[in-house]
């Protein structure tokens, strides 16, 4: 399949782009958190083809954007608390879990009864979801498994020949995916996916939180994950990778034991003095500024794994205050939960 490459800037490229959308295609396109592949989130069998394109198992829902807040109303059975949500973080990196309506169909949420809303704030998001005039389903446009994609460029990689058309907006602001809540009861949120929205934002609005088990732990065989998405193995670049755990000290420490292992790459931080001018170290950025880490974070995976000689890449577990908790939860995905206690 040609793959349309459409910039940003394009007005016409982005109207033939919902074109695409309304007939049933799959575009790729930016968000302010990474880049999405859409499909019509009115159409069954788009939603197939997103599968298809990402090899992804079909039990897992995709998220339904929208442009306006309000639209909600037509696809799920909204509440006071949605509406609170919605004033204070929508548009924005929130996805709102709500009881869907007949319109929407079972194989955009999975099978559930629920659907996950969106109103991305990224203009281009927002002008294609206007101009397809139907509400658009969009996993990340990354294949299954790998880290998210952030740049046009990453979405080449994956997808190029696989999908009809990728829109070019440069890189993601974010970089990390949307926060998901579902909807408990009156404001009550249970957090399934830590992400641009913090747990502290969300508190400081007057919602209580509980935390999904799944953003922090592994859950066992026997369980399931409110999120359908968090069981598989995620955000993985080739390489494998392993956290360090305990004292901030002890840790760069055994960081630095291996400077000379053949393969072995050590993430860590500008500060991290000692670590950051090892030849085989690679600077993430500053400790203290977590949104950048945030935004370079699934970037710097997918360029590690363009070096082959990297085989094992090895870093601190991240604290978990802020859009700290979002880097944790990829990072322990991403390493497959392999953390060692030092
Ligand atoms: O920032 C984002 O959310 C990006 C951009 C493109 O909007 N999208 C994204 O989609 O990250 P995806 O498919 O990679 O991750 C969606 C997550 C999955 O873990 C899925 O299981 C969960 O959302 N999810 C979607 N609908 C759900 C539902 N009805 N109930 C529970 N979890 C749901
Ligand atoms: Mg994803």
């Amino acid at each position: 399949m040609e793959t349309l490459i459409i910039s940003g800037n394009d007005d016409n490229g982005i109207r033939i782009a919902a074109n695409i959308i309304r007939e049933g295609g799959l575009v790729a396109f930016p968000t302010e958190t990474v880049y999405g592949l859409g499909a019509s989130a009115l159409l069954s069998g788009a939603a197939k083809k997103i599968y298809a394109a990402k090899g992804r198992p079909s039990d897992n829902p995709l998220i339904v954007h929208l442009s306006t807040p309000e639209d909600a109303e037509k696809f799920a059975y909204v509440s006071d608390t949605y509406f609170k949500l919605a004033e204070k973080f929508m548009p924005g990196p929130l996805t709102v879990i709500l009881q869907k309506k007949d319109i929407i169909p079972f194989d955009v949420t999975g099978g559930l009864d629920t659907v996950g809303l969106r109103v991305p704030s990224n203009p281009v998001a927002n002008k294609l979801i206007r101009y397809a005039g139907v509400p658009i389903a969009a996993p990340s446009a990354n294949l299954s498994g790998k880290p998210s994609t952030t740049r046009a460029s990453h979405v080449i990689n994956d997808l190029y020949g696989r999908i009809d058309a990728i829109i070019d907006a440069g890189e993601c602001s974010i970089g990390l995916e949307s926060t998901i809540v579902s909807v408990e009861g009156d404001n009550s949120l249970k957090l399934l996916r830590p992400g641009g929205i913090t747990l502290e934002q969300l508190k400081e609005c007057g919602f209580r939180v509980s935390l999904d088990k799944a953003v922090t732990q592994k859950l066992d065989d026997s369980e399931r994950p409110a999120a359908p998405g968090m069981k598989y193995r995620h955000y993985a670049p080739r390489a494998s990778v392993t956290l360090f755990d305990g004292d901030y000290e002890i840790v760069k420490r055994k960081l630095y034991e291996l400077r000379d292992v053949d393969g072995a790459a050590i993430l860590c931080y500008y500060e991290d003095t000692e670590l950051a001018g090892l030849k085989n170290s690679i600077v993430i950025g500053s400790r203290i500024d977590k949104q950048n880490t945030a935004h370079r974070l699934f970037a710097l995976l997918r360029d590690i794994d363009c070096d082959s000689s990297v085989k094992d890449i090895y870093a601190a577990l991240p604290e978990k205050d802020g859009i700290g908790l979002a880097i944790f939860n990829r990072l322990i995905k991403a390493a497959g939960y392999r953390v060692i206690k030092v």
